[in-house]
């Protein structure tokens, strides 16, 4: 039976009851996390988001009816208790905020009652991520996934008030938008109106804040919500949360600036950590040479070397075919791990083809400084000796090479490292290594396209020494785009945009755009650019990444109130789902014969 709250008000949260107000009346609501009856007293432990308190039950204080209701309570009921504080003589449970004191219950109100859960409500579920997800509001009530989103809701607020006091707009630009062929694929929302066209939710509001700028708010941000149709990881959601901004009149200097004083705001605040200012920086070409990734973790070494130069002379032919293809050899030295055992060094190799390796080559050094080699038998003693001491490899030493073109042995090298760090337990999530990474490539070459596409987008703008070879050599320009990278993890990225028009019909052009083209999708954007249009830049964050790393999640889908799993569905409300006929009809929508046989 489930009674009304009528004539009584909550005058704490669990844990906002403490030894102060010993002696005092409280009234508390919550679920019941769980009940013992012992025997004419019965304790109930009392949980809100707050956290959780004890109450006891004895007839002769709350009298016979409400002694009857504790009697019959259970897991997840909601009631509401009046009582007075009593400190808890003797017995303190120090696992709890409030296990000093305890509530003498006066009289007790069943507001909801609850039929079993399907799993427990408890911290550290071991209770598979489906189920969870499945009955994700019964899972939000964990005390850990409540503390994950009370800290998103901090970041969210410390966030405004940051940029609010340094003189940015919170503006909201539009989620029905245009759809625009470059980046991920757009989620797509047809028009009933104009049946045949549709609307694409945004990947990010890029063109929306550059239009802001060109309109003088001259500093911008936005909690903004963007969609990308994309395979999902661990760090990747359909939809996710920016924190977005634009400034005019800056260069990339002013941009990492407030921004660095933004971070060391939120982790100050929220994890007691210290940034130290200014945070590190490394261009591209320096972290691709030294960890084979463009969002290095810096919290552990083992960086590449390049050996090339070592083995340029070598006949062992994988070695020798890399370096004729134009390519390199380069390695790692996982140090002290030189006994690794046969099989788990197999597994690594199968780790690294994974990543488009060939194999790996492997030099371990005995204690005694002999060798266990997988190409010993291609190359001469003092081949090898030259390339350990490449290498700084010393007795128990593992040197692990890559021969390739350098894209793959920076993708098998660097994502190598990781696992062996993995491995090796190096990896702690209360360590916080903050990066810049700089002077991206402002184009790469596509061989599925046959020409080049922009690394960052097709507004950003190259550095100014770099622009002359826009026709020599365009894909040796470095671009003003910066990523912001969090113990591997890319927080958020960047770039100062182009506002010359010449500069941008050049990009265009290189990108493979005609006039035409470029006006059909972008039209708007280039139309405001010959109203006016001040030097701009920008930057954004992923607000669940951020989140994730600071409450040391494996996963962005721990910090989001309502995740999807890896097919882009949510489990809870089973979206997304077929839909009423009319509805299509309306939308002049077919579904091709073919689903509909699947369906
Ligand atoms: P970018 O595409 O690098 O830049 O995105 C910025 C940040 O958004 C986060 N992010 C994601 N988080 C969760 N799930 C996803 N699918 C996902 N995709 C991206 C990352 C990333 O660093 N408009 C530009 C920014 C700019 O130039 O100002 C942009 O969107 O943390
Ligand atoms: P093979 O000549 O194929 O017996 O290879 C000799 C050793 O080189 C083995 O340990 C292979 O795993 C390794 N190897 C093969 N291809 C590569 C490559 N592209 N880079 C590094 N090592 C390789």
């Amino acid at each position: 039976m489930a009674e009304s709250m009528l004539g009584l008000k909550r005058s704490h949260r669990c844990t906002e009851v403490t030894a102060a107000n010993a002696g005092g009346e409280v009234t508390v609501m919550g679920w019941v996390q769980k009940s013992r009856n012992k025997g004419g007293i019965i304790f109930v432990d009392l949980r809100d988001r707050s956290g959780i308190l004890q109450i006891i039950f004895e007839e002769s204080d709350c009298g016979a009816e409400s002694f009857a209701k504790a009697e019959k309570l259970r897991s997840e009921f909601v009631i509401a208790v009046t009582g007075t504080v009593e400190n808890r003589a003797g017995s303190a449970n120090e696992n709890l905020a409030t296990g000093s004191i305890e509530v003498r219950a006066k009289d007790l109100r069943v507001l909801s009652e609850s039929e079993t859960p399907p799993f427990p409500i408890e911290e550290n579920s071991k209770t598979k991520e489906e189920l969870r997800l499945k009955y994700r509001y019964l899972d939000l009530r964990r005390p850990d996934i409540q503390k994950n989103i009370m800290v998103r809701s901090q970041v969210a607020i410390l966030t405004r008030a940051f940029l609010a006091e340094e003189g940015f707009l919170e503006i909201e630009t539009p989620t029905l938008i245009k759809s625009t062929p470059e980046g991920a694929r757009d989620y797509l929302v047809p028009s009933r109106v104009h049946p045949g066209s549709f609307y694409a939710l945004p990947q990010s509001p890029q063109l929306f804040k550059q239009l802001l700028m060109c309109s003088g708010y001259d500093r911008y941000f936005q909690l903004a919500r963007c969609y990308r149709d994309e395979d999902l990881r661990a760090d990747r959601q359909p939809e996710f949360t920016q924190i977005d901004m634009e400034l005019s009149f800056v260069d990339v200097e002013d941009v990492l600036e407030v921004n660095e004083r933004l971070l060391q705001k939120l982790f100050k605040e929220i994890c007691n950590f210290d940034i130290q200012l200014p945070i590190q920086r490394m261009t591209w070409r320096e972290a691709m040479d030294r960890f084979g990734s463009d969002k290095p973790d810096l919290r552990f070494g083992m960086e590449l070397k390049n050996v090339s130069g070592i083995v340029k002379d070598t006949e062992f032919a994988v070695f020798k075919g890399a370096l004729e293809h134009g390519g390199s050899v380069r390695g790692i030295n996982a140090k002290g791990q030189g006994a690794m055992p046969r099989k788990k060094i197999d597994a690594l190799v199968e780790y690294a083809k994974g990543f488009g390796a060939k194999g790996l080559a492997y030099l371990a050094i005995n204690e005694d400084g002999t060798y266990k080699c997988s190409f010993s038998k291609f190359m001469s003693e003092e081949e090898l000796h030259k390339l350990a001491d490449a290498m700084e490899g010393t007795a128990g030493d593992l040197l692990l090479f890559a021969a390739d073109k350098d894209s793959v042995v920076f993708d098998v090298l660097g994502n190598l490292r990781l696992e062996l760090a993995r491995q090796l337990d190096l990896l702690k999530k209360d360590e916080y290594k903050f990066l810049w990474v700089t002077e991206f490539p402002l184009l790469e070459y596509s061989e599925e396209h046959g020409r080049f596409t922009a690394v960052h987008h097709p507004f950003t703008m190259p550095m100014d020494e770099d622009w002359a070879l826009i026709d020599s050599d365009p894909g040796a320009i470095r671009a003003k785009a910066y990523d912001m990278v969090l113990n591997g993890t890319e927080l958020g990225g960047g770039s100062v945009r182009i506002h010359q028009s010449d500069i941008q019909s050049r990009m265009f052009d290189i990108l493979g755009f005609t006039r035409e083209q470029a006006q059909e999708q972008f039209g708007f954007l280039l139309d405001a650019f010959r109203f006016g249009v001040p030097p701009h830049a920008g930057l954004a964050y992923g607000l669940d990444r951020i989140v994730m790393l600071m409450v040391g999640a494996d996963s962005i889908r721990e910090v989001m109130a309502f995740p999807k799993v890896k097919d882009a569905s949510c489990l809870m409300s089973e979206a997304p789902s077929p839909v009423d006929p009319q509805q299509l009809v309306d939308l002049r929508i077919e579904i091709s014969e073919e689903v509909n046989r699947q369906q």
